[in-house]
């Protein structure tokens, strides 16, 4: 792969988008790249947490690639939504948790990847922004859906349609991170972050997430239905057995993701 990195260690997955001539921007290239990505590393029993990043220190990723748009027809535009809606879709359904360690410019795209992922750290230098209506154009790969869900529709649409960028404190106050770190600091505090989850049993960790992302958007009693189905089948599997009699041993679990 040209423009995506997989480094996998102690567990960890570190995805890197490296485009850095072009602020690590996404294009079709980017994306399919990214796809076979998380397409492999759904198989690998060696990665069971994934963090992306972008490459150099100056960005995350700084949005789709521009440079297509002019020539765009609207049905192109629609699939080029399609595309990259399909591919962040697949990050987001990643039963592995995905980590955002954004280390510079989320912008568009990159911000909708961000929020694609299941948690968001950033560097003290990281910026985020919806500058579509810059160019005339809206958020494509699920910033109008996925940024109302995660930090409310009002302060979603004051970014989304001011095309505002907002510092990494701004970003906390809103609720569109999870922490903030120093930049030199920033990917081995995340790693920090994923070895706490890593100590966690990985099945039940898969079904919180299964039953989180499912129940999301939907009335509380289907919420609540799905939550009881995916507690009943946690209860099949066998870790469950290791995580009840470890503590009653006293003992860390020794969890077998079974
Ligand atoms: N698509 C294509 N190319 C991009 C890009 C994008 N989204 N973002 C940055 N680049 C390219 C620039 O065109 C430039 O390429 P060049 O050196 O071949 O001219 C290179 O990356 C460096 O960017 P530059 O603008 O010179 O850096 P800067 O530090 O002055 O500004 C940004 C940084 C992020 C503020 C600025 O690049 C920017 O506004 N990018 C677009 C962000 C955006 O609108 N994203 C949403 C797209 S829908």
């Amino acid at each position: 792969m040209e423009f995506v990195r997989v480094d996998i260690q102690g567990g960890i997955a570190r995805v890197t988008i490296d485009r850095q001539s072009k602020l690590n921007a996404l294009n079709a290239q980017v994306l399919d790249e990214l796809e076979s990505c998380f397409e492999d590393l759904k198989n690998k029993a060696d990665a069971r947490i994934i963090i992306i990043t972008g490459g150099g220190d100056k960005s995350f990723v700084a949005g789709a690639d521009i440079s297509q748009f002019p020539s765009l027809s609207s049905a192109e535009a629609y699939q080029f939504s399609i595309r990259g809606q399909t591919v962040f879709s697949l990050i987001e359904s990643s039963l592995k948790p995905v980590i955002a360690a954004v280390n510079g410019f989320a912008l568009g795209g990159g911000c909708e990847l961000a929020l694609a992922c299941h948690l968001r750290y950033a560097s003290t230098e990281a910026r985020f922004g919806q500058p579509e209506v810059k160019l005339g154009v809206i958020a494509g790969y699920g910033g109008t859906q996925r940024l109302p869900r995660l930090i409310g529709l009002g302060q979603a649409l004051d970014l989304l349609m001011s095309g505002r960028m907002v510092g990494a404190d701004e970003a906390l106050g809103m609720g569109l991170v999870n922490g903030i770190f120093d930049g030199a600091e920033l990917m081995e505090k995340v790693e920090e972050v994923a070895r706490v989850i890593l100590k966690q049993g990985p099945q039940a960790v898969a079904f919180t997430l299964k039953a989180a992302y499912a129940g999301a958007g939907r009335p509380l009693a289907e919420g609540l239905a799905i939550e009881a189905a995916a507690f009943r089948d946690v209860f099949e599997t066998e870790d469950r057995i290791e995580g009840a009699t470890a503590f009653l041993e006293r003992r860390p679990p020794e969890f077998k993701n079974r």
